[in-house]
């Protein structure tokens, strides 16, 4: 049995040496065992191919984008067993040409698929409680507590997140952005204290792999995913377009698979953003008060936007709203598409003109096509009516209140469309 030890538990400069040579050699996975550096001492016995074992250097490892994908997830699992997990699925792979497309019913294939999930898990409530922290200002040290190994991989993130320093430590890893550069260091210290060992800069040495752009979703695995909770999870990093960069999170669709109805709106507005909820700022409440009147209940129906992320612009301190531009909203119609696939809604109401032009794929002018049922292919019906948030910027009260009144009109047709069906 080959031992191979690695520098730290993401040490994917060298698990991919170490991958690549053995996978190429043929050497099958129960000959190698994986572990991480216990000490300093123990350090100099980090894997390195010797000179005389070199395979061919212009051999390349041909590896499918989803299994990479894999890999830089499944390394920040917490199972010892994950460097063994997925060097399996990379021989299978080379030596076997197991297609991993339909493959995912294959033992070695779920167990990976069970590690990647539980990463994903994990960095969502880490980039959570992360942004919750650092919104107080006067914080500038998160003693964290991961359950999976998930600092390195989310430092991109954070960076993005809040520009001011910030520092994070854990009982494996210290990180810390002092602005203009990201350090990594030992953790276990005293948030105080210098990590033994000292900062080191990302990007360098043993740490060049991270801090590390999460890959795209492919359209095809998007396309092919059978939950709504899977989706969300894959939208999560979801860089089709440039809104991710400022936006804090991702905020996908919410509400029942089972949901007949389908709300769709423009965009997150601030506060969604921060709560990683569609509508639950003030265009939420109308919407919400609204649904009530009209008899519904937004625990029956599934609410959705356009556009997952937050576009804004700064102005006197305060994130304020701008429409998505439209190469947003068409980067973003892979995860509608993929809602819509899901739930088969029996309606789609479409609210407000990013909404409507992004189901209809034209130009729409809200008052010319509002308040009627009509079909919209795949087995939907759609109805057109204004966004609420239109309705809080009208500016007389009569306005409001007359405009309000229509929307009810139209979820009350909503209504009646649903007790139809039943
Ligand atoms: N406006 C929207 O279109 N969607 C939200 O989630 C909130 C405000």
């Amino acid at each position: 049995m080959t031992e191979i030890v690695l520098a730290h538990q993401v040490d994917l400069k060298t698990w991919r040496q170490a991958a690549r040579h053995y996978a190429l050699a043929g050497t099958p996975p129960e000959a190698l065992s994986w572990r991480v550096a216990q000490s300093a001492e123990d350090a100099q016995r980090v894997f390195q191919v010797a000179s005389s074992e070199q395979t061919d250097p212009n051999a390349v490892l041909h590896l499918p984008r989803r299994l990479v994908e894999w890999i830089l997830l499944g390394l920040q699992a917490s199972s010892p067993e994950r460097f063994d997990a997925l060097y399996r699925l990379v021989f299978r792979v080379v030596q076997d040409h197991l297609d991993l497309t339909t493959a995912l019913d294959d033992p070695d294939v779920r167990s990976v698929v069970a590690l990647v999930e539980a990463v994903k898990a994990e960095t969502e409530r880490f980039r959570l409680e992360f942004a919750r922290v650092f919104a107080d200002p006067a914080q500038t040290v998160w003693s964290a507590t991961p359950t999976a190994y998930v600092v390195e991989g989310n430092a991109a993130y954070c960076m993005a997140r809040y520009a001011r320093p910030w520092e994070i430590r854990t009982a494996y890893r210290s990180m810390k952005w002092d602005g203009k550069a990201l350090w990594f260091g030992a953790g276990g210290a005293e948030a105080t204290a210098e990590p033994q060992g000292g900062w080191q800069q990302a990007g360098q040495g043993m740490w060049q792999d991270w801090p590390r752009t999460v890959l795209v979703p492919d359209s095809a695995e998007v396309e092919t995913t059978t939950s709504l909770d899977a989706l969300a999870a894959e939208a999560m990093d979801c860089r089709s377009c440039t809104l991710w960069r400022p936006a804090a999170r991702t905020v996908f669709g919410e509400g029942a698979a089972t949901a007949r109805v389908m709300l769709v709106g423009e965009q997150p507005g601030d506060q969604e953003d921060q709560a990683g909820r569609p509508f639950v700022g003030p265009a939420g409440q109308v919407l919400e008060r609204a649904l009530e009147e009209a008899g519904l209940s937004r625990s029956t129906v599934y609410v959705t936007n356009a556009v997952k992320h937050f576009r804004f612009t700064w102005r006197n301190g305060r994130r304020l709203h701008q429409k998505p531009e439209q190469d947003s909203v068409q980067a973003c119609q892979m995860w509608l598409d993929a809602e819509r696939r899901l739930i088969q809604p029996a309606l789609i109401v479409m609210m407000g003109v990013t909404a409507a032009q992004s189901l209809l794929h034209r130009p729409v002018t809200i008052s010319r096509e509002r308040s009627r049922i009509f079909p919209l292919g795949e087995g939907s019906q759609g109805l057109v009516t204004v966004h609420p948030s239109y309705l809080l910027r009208l500016p007389s009260e009569a306005d409001k209140q007359r405009e309000y009144a229509r929307f009810v009109e139209d979820l009350r047709q909503v209504k009646a469309f649903m007790d139809s069906l039943a």
